[in-house]
């Protein structure tokens, strides 16, 4: 059995937005495996967008609370069960759980999800590639299911503005609603996202670094937008409730704009909010697990079927681990975004 354990931690609160050396990598003694204990070779990191948010020195209420320089960073993975002293974990199967950033994972009966989500269970992934589980068929899958069908109650004729539609989420659930029959717009930054989305996804792309959000979307949805799927906050969320029709409805999934050091600005009218009688929504995954069934059929479905575009960026390697993290807030980053352990 391995005697240490590398983990990524916390060398410094990130001033702005974060550097790859505010992150360190500490090697540090495994402990023997306890009673109730299983220890796991991690191989797959999932990179989500929420992890910086506990870098800062303060996190919203109700939210987790925030790391303090030393401690490890924690998140979404996948690994191989090596060591086993609890009964619901059997030495060479599959385990997803939220101790990521790390080699190894001691997961002990107390192991924590992430806002409801990430419990540590038993992956069967029936031949399909194991990230899948991460992105697709995880936690990514999750989210933008949650937010079409149980927050948004997409329809047939609804036009939806997906932001981020370039990334893990965003990506699903443009495609998730075109194949349901809506009408699709994505926004993403840059002429080589908007063509991602617009050649490959088939979607209608708007660039957001490229002039006003607002004229933009304006242009791609003469007749208005009838949901929002937000995953950005601020100048997005903003624009939003400017060409948002009579009745429309907003699921808010995240505000990366605000994640990583910069304050977002906030939309500086709510009337419209008033005025159109629209309905905004937050929402976790986490309280959405009865719709992850569904989701792994229809989804499955489409990916078997080739249907479903599915990109992945991934890093090699957990020293490469705070790059990926600094590549995909940055916007460096298509698709799903993993750090792979050899
Ligand atoms: N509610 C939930 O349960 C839940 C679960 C998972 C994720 N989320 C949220 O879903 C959102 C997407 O997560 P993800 O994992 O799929 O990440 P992702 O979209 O794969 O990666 C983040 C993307 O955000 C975009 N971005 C960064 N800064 C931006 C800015 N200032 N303005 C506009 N876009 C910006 C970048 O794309 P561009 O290159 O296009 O700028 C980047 O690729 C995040 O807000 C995340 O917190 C919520």
């Amino acid at each position: 059995m391995a005697e240490t354990n590398r983990l990524v931690c916390l060398a410094r609160r990130p001033e702005g937005r974060i550097a790859a050396d505010d992150l360190v990598l500490t090697e540090l003694p495994l402990a023997p495996l306890a009673e109730g204990e299983a220890l796991v070779r991690n191989t797959w990191l999932s990179i989500d967008p929420s992890v910086r948010i506990r870098l800062a020195a303060t996190t919203p209420k109700g939210y987790l609370p925030p790391l303090r320089p030393g401690d490890p960073l924690a998140g979404l993975a996948l690994g191989e069960v090596v060591a086993s002293r609890r009964p619901d974990f059997a030495v060479g199967e599959l385990v997803s759980h939220t101790q990521g950033f790390r080699d190894y994972a001691l997961l002990g009966a107390d192991a924590a999800a992430i806002g409801g989500y990430g419990s540590p269970a038993v992956v069967r992934t029936g031949g399909l590639p194991a990230q899948w589980f991460l992105g697709p068929l995880g936690s990514a899958g999750l989210t933008a299911y949650a937010g079409l069908f149980g927050v948004l109650e997409l329809r047939p004729a609804d036009t939806v503005w997906i932001s981020a539609a370039a990334g893990a989420v965003g990506s699903l659930a443009a495609q998730l609603a075109k194949l349901r029959g809506a009408t699709v717009i994505g926004s993403a930054g840059g002429a080589a996202k908007t063509a991602f989305l617009r050649d490959e996804l088939g979607i209608t792309a708007v660039d957001y670094r490229a002039g006003s959000l607002t004229g933009s979307l304006t242009a791609a949805a003469p007749d208005g937008i009838d949901a929002y799927f937000d995953n950005v906050g601020g100048d997005h969320l903003a624009a939003a409730l400017d060409v948002l029709n009579p009745g429309g409805r907003i699921a808010l999934c995240g505000a990366v704009s605000a994640y990583d050091g910069a304050p977002a600005p906030a939309p500086a009218d709510l009337f419209p909010i008033v005025a159109k009688q629209l309905r905004l929504q937050g929402f976790r995954a986490g309280s959405f697990l009865d719709l992850d069934e569904p989701m792994r059929a229809e989804i499955g479905d489409h990916l078997a079927a080739g249907r479903l575009v599915h990109r992945e960026t991934v890093f090699e390697g957990l020293h490469r681990a705070p790059a990926a993290l600094v590549a995909m807030l940055s916007g460096a980053t298509v698709g799903k975004t993993l750090c792979h352990l050899p």
